[in-house]
This record gives structure tokens, C-alpha cells and sequence, in this order.
């Protein structure tokens, strides 16, 4: 069995920060969401894991490198272009010989990891085994159609009317043959190669597509609510732990994990929330569900619902900042001469929301 993680893609929802670096390494409490994905193969015992890259492929191999620290082994697949999930899957053909092989798609989360999920695959053998979640709003998804006797019968992409509440979740199951659908299939109004066309391929050939429904939570992590939303659920998983330096001015209340080298000075940080390594949180209110990278500044300023990456400034914030995802090395700082005026230089479809 071999692993296959899809670290390509545009990442246009969300921009900015996927003009300079690659969503799949966005940290949810502190860790890349690719590093999940990376970990949850390996808990499920597959050890030859193939990365699709795209533009970003520089940062997402200084970051996993050749896998040896999940005790893996990482060959990298790189895709010309966003040509659809299918088409990352065709050019994967090489790797994946003839191999059974799961793809996992490189921003998606998954509480409880996939192990039942390949134990059941190699159990049954079909052609394809797809996961699936009920969800409240079907008709934003690939939404699952399926047959009295639990195989997967139709796949239909962000149905008007859906027949199902039960939606295609960004990990499924393979057999080679999967190859000759994506190879008998044409690319999409989008002009994309779409893996529901390859998956309903497989269906119309007649081979068994098996639906799985997840247990646990579920989390696409494209967008910026998602991201949030993700960093919540898996803060609320953490114990406390402090490393870092806590000054006595200060309070660190519930599930606080700081990372050695941060100091935290006349400041109250209530959990569940992450303070990265060599983070300087002075005189600051950092609330609920808040991720600081390293070597973060967070002074006078309350955060909380929020995400700020590494090396980010953030000061005199007079308003508490909140549901917020702040880039890299970015810089918030309380201008002292122009009381009056917001001064700006933000990229190209940044968002800012003013009291
Ligand atoms: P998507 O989130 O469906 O696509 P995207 O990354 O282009 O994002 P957006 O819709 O915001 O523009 O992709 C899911 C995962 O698959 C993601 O990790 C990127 C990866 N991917 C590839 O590796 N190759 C591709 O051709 C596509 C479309 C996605």
C-alpha cells in the first residue's frame, strides 16, 4: 500500500497568503496541516508516501525533507500545473506501480486519523473506497448517491438538489485500475481533470465504489473559517504544558501550552491556546482558541479565535483582534504621530476589518 498526499493546487481562497507560500503548511495549533496528513499515513502503517508539488514544492521540501522524521519515505511528484486531483493522481502512475494506494488530500484534517478506514479497504479489496461525512450544507460538496446495499452508486459535484447529505471528504482508496478511468475522462467546465468524474468512471465500468462515513470531525482547511474552525478543534485536544518563562504579573489559565524560549510578561493567556517557541507576549490579553507561532511580539493587544505566524509584530492593537489569520513577518503596529489615520501596506487581496 502506498500513500499519495496532494500538496499542489492554486489555494486561491486564500489568498494572500498562498502568493508566497503553500496552504498546506499553514500551522492549526502550531503544526503544518500537511504534517497531520503525513502523520495519519503513517499511523495507518504506510511507510512510501508520494507528495504532488506544484509552485510551492521548494517550501514543502525544506519542510518534510525525505519523511525520515515520520520514519517514512517522501518521493516528491511534481505537477506542471493545478490540472485536478485526477490528473495529480495520473502523473502519480509511476510511483504507485501496481500498489493499492490511498490519496490524502494535503489540506484536509481528520479527528480520529484513517486506520479503520484502510483496514476496511483491504478487508473488502474494491475498486475504490471513498469517506464521507454528513454535512448540513451538501450542496457545497461532491455529494454521494448510494445503492440499498451500501455501494456508492452516484457521485454528483455541488448538486442543486442534493440526494444525500453525505459528503466526498479529500481521502480515498484505490486499486490501480483507477488509472484507466482517469485516462477515459475529460476535463471539466473548470478544465480540470476531476476525481469524482474518475470515481463515477469506475461506477459506469461497473467495478465497486464503497462508501465510508468518517467518524469524528472533519475539516477542508482551504479557507480562512475552516482554518479557524480546525485550530479550534485540535486546541481543545491539548493538555497544558508550560516551558517557556511565565512572569508572577501573569495568568495562564486552562489547557496554555508554551513552548520553551517564550515569555509571557504581565500578560493573561487563557486556553485552550498555543505560545510559540521564542514568542514575547508583553502586557497582552491572548484569549480562547488563539495559535502564536514562534517568535512572535504580541504587546498591549488582546487576540483571541486567531491564528499569527512566525515572526509577526503585533502591538497596541486598540480594538481586541479576533476570527483572524496573520501572515509571516507581518507588522501591526500603533502609529504614535498620526492618531487620526490607518496606515497600510498590504498585498494584494488582503482583508482588513475596521470598528
Ligand atoms: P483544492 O483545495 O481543491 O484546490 P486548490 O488548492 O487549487 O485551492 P483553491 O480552490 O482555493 O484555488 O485542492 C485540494 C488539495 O489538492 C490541495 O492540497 C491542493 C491539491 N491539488 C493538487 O495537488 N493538484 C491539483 O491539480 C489540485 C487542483 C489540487
Amino acid at each position: 500500500m502506498k500513500g499519495l498526499i496532494l500538496s499542489g493546487g492554486r489555494g486561491t481562497r486564500l489568498r494572500p497568503l498562498t502568493y508566497t507560500s503553500a496552504k498546506q503548511l499553514v500551522p492549526v495549533a502550531n503544526k503544518p496541516v500537511l504534517f497531520y496528513g503525513i502523520e495519519a499515513l503513517a499511523a495507518a502503517g504506510i511507510r512510501d508516501i508520494g507528495i504532488v508539488v506544484g509552485d510551492t514544492q521548494a517550501e514543502i521540501r525544506a519542510a518534510v525533507r525525505d519523511g525520515a522524521a515520520w520514519n517514512v519515505d517522501v518521493t516528491y511528484i511534481e505537477q506542471d500545473a493545478p490540472r485536478g486531483l485526477a490528473h495529480a493522481v495520473l502523473i502519480s502512475q509511476s510511483f504507485i506501480g501496481d500498489d493499492p494506494f490511498i490519496v490524502y488530500l494535503g489540506d484536509n484534517l481528520l479527528a480520529k486519523g484513517i486506520v479503520p478506514f484502510v483496514e476496511r479497504f483491504v478487508d473488502a479489496q474494491p475498486a475504490a473506497q471513498i469517506l464521507l461525512a454528513h454535512v448540513s450544507d451538501p450542496e457545497r460538496f461532491g455529494v454521494a448517491e448510494l445503492t440499498e446495499d451500501n455501494r456508492v452508486k452516484k457521485l454528483v459535484e455541488k448538486p442543486a438538489e442534493p440526494k444525500s447529505d453525505l459528503a466526498l471528504v479529500g481521502v480515498y482508496m484505490f486499486q490501480p485500475e483507477v488509472f484507466q478511468a482517469v485516462r477515459k475522462i475529460s476535463p471539466s467546465p473548470r478544465n480540470e481533470l476531476e476525481i469524482t468524474d474518475a470515481i463515477q468512471q469506475l461506477i459506469d465500468d461497473g467495478l465497486t465504489v464503497t462508501p465510508y462515513i468518517v467518524d469524528g470531525w472533519w475539516k477542508d482547511t482551504g479557507k480562512l473559517e475552516d482554518i479557524l474552525e480546525a485550530n479550534r478543534l485540535i486546541l481543545e485536544t491539548m493538555e497544558r504544558r508550560v516551558d517557556g518563562e511565565v512572569d508572577s504579573d501573569s495568568q495562564i489559565d486552562g489547557n496554555v501550552v508554551v513552548e520553551p524560549g517564550a515569555s509571557i510578561k504581565q500578560s493573561k493567556v487563557r486556553g485552550p491556546a498555543i505560545i510559540g517557541a521564542n514568542a514575547r507576549i508583553t502586557s497582552a490579553d491572548i484569549g480562547p482558541f488563539t495559535s502564536i507561532m514562534n517568535n512572535v511580539r504580541v504587546h498591549d493587544s488582546a487576540i483571541e479565535h486567531s491564528i499569527v505566524l512566525e515572526g509577526s509584530d503585533l502591538s497596541g492593537l486598540q480594538s481586541r483582534m479576533t476570527d483572524s489569520l496573520i501572515g509571516k513577518n507581518v507588522k501591526i503596529l500603533r502609529d504614535p504621530g498620526t492618531p487620526s489615520t490607518y496606515r497600510f501596506m498590504l498585498g494584494d487581496n488582503s482583508e482588513v476589518g475596521i470598528p
